[in-house]
């Protein structure tokens, strides 16, 4: 075991990427940087951690922020909780602990959005103190280091009990993210790099001939593919938008009025029906603008985009299934925050200068 230790963390000193919370490990640093890489990419999190960092330097400028304007920088990281969690705790963070993150794991766990994973990187990366930090590199780099049979998934008691016992006395910080960063760049998911692990004399996988089958991944979850109707009503160059309710799926995020097709119906009905019933506006004139798919856990989604008009002049609209909408210009477009395909479906309306803002009903 501590020849493990002792090689991982000399590897992690001479193969550490250089990422710009490591420049000091502030705590704030820290905590906005691990929730921004879950189910993110490193280099895609890096751009969004600076970008955040000029617009949010401190927690004090953060819990001051609207709502509106951290999704809007969220925007494309999806799981938007994780920002909307973010806000909330940085309040509670001014109010309750003089706007710094305590070095307290029980008190880090109150904060909304901070689970095992974010108070044990808190602890460790920002103030090295020994809590384990498990992420899917650590699992999988545990499944082939110790050639675990069982589902991953089934084993994270096991594994975050590995990651506890493994930790070297006062090196928290460098050991964890040796474990995560030799996850990230060595112990890859496909063709890892053997060649180049500094503990391969301990991978019980690699002896064994069985890295390519750990982890063992359980069944996978079910692709479930989801069509809906999107429309785009224009009005003296405004564009017709909604922000969703405070609850459930994009909760907070503006969109295009729209949902799902239901079976037997045609987009082109669907479209006219969701907008009545969401809006209280009859529209027609259809023109279809095209699709848009979208990937989202274990969705499939394809949104069926249409320009329609309004069919009987009645502009005032009642809505059923958002919070406030909006007579939005270009600009508006771009300064609130819309979920990805709407996004998608945004860059392509604006993309087209003479796009049907001269041309509206
Ligand atoms: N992935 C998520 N957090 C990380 C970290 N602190 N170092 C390396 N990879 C990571």
């Amino acid at each position: 075991m501590q020849s493990l230790r002792q090689q991982l963390l000399d590897w992690f000193a001479a193969n550490s990427r250089d990422l710009p919370w490591r420049a000091g490990y502030a705590p704030y640093h820290v905590w906005i940087s691990e929730v921004m890489l879950q189910q993110t990419q490193m280099e895609r999190g890096v751009a969004y951690f600076k970008r955040w960092l000029k617009r949010f330097p401190d927690i004090a400028a953060l819990a001051k922020a609207d709502e509106e304007e951290v999704l809007l920088l969220w925007e494309g990281l999806g799981y938007y909780s994780r920002a909307r969690n973010i806000l909330k705790a940085a309040q509670v963070l001014l109010t309750e602990h003089g706007g710094k993150i305590p070095a307290d794991h029980a008190a880090l766990r109150k904060l909304p959005g901070v689970g095992p994973y974010t108070a044990g990187a808190i602890m460790s990366l920002a103030f090295n103190e020994p809590y384990p930090v498990v992420d899917a590199n650590v699992e999988r780099l545990f499944a082939r280091l110790y050639d675990i049979e069982a589902p991953i998934k089934e084993c994270k008691k096991l594994v975050w009990q590995k990651a506890r016992d493994l930790l070297p006395e006062g090196e928290a910080r460098q050991f964890n993210q040796a474990l995560m960063e030799l996850g990230a760049l060595v112990c890859k998911p496909k063709n890892p790099s053997c060649g180049l692990c500094p503990v391969i004399e301990h991978c019980r996988a690699h002896r064994q001939g069985t890295v390519d089958a750990r982890p063992v991944m359980g069944k996978a979850q079910k692709i479930i593919p989801i069509a809906t109707a999107n429309g785009v009503l224009i009005r003296e160059g405004r564009f017709f938008i909604q922000k969703r309710r405070p609850q459930g799926v994009w909760a907070n995020l503006w969109e295009f009025p729209g949902g799902q097709i239901e079976s037997g119906e045609s987009p082109e009905e669907a479209v006219v029906r969701e907008f009545y019933e969401e809006t209280g506006l009859v529209v027609g004139g259809l023109e279809r603008i095209h699709a848009i798919k979208h990937t989202y856990t274990h969705y499939r989604i394809t949104l069926h985009c249409y320009f329609v008009s309004l069919l009987n002049g009645k502009a005032k609209p009642t809505l059923t299934a958002a919070q406030e909408y909006r007579w939005a210009t270009p600009a508006e477009l771009m300064a609130f925050a819309f979920p990805a395909p709407h996004r998608q479906l945004i860059e392509y309306l604006l993309a087209d200068p003479g796009i049907r803002i001269q041309n509206d009903s």
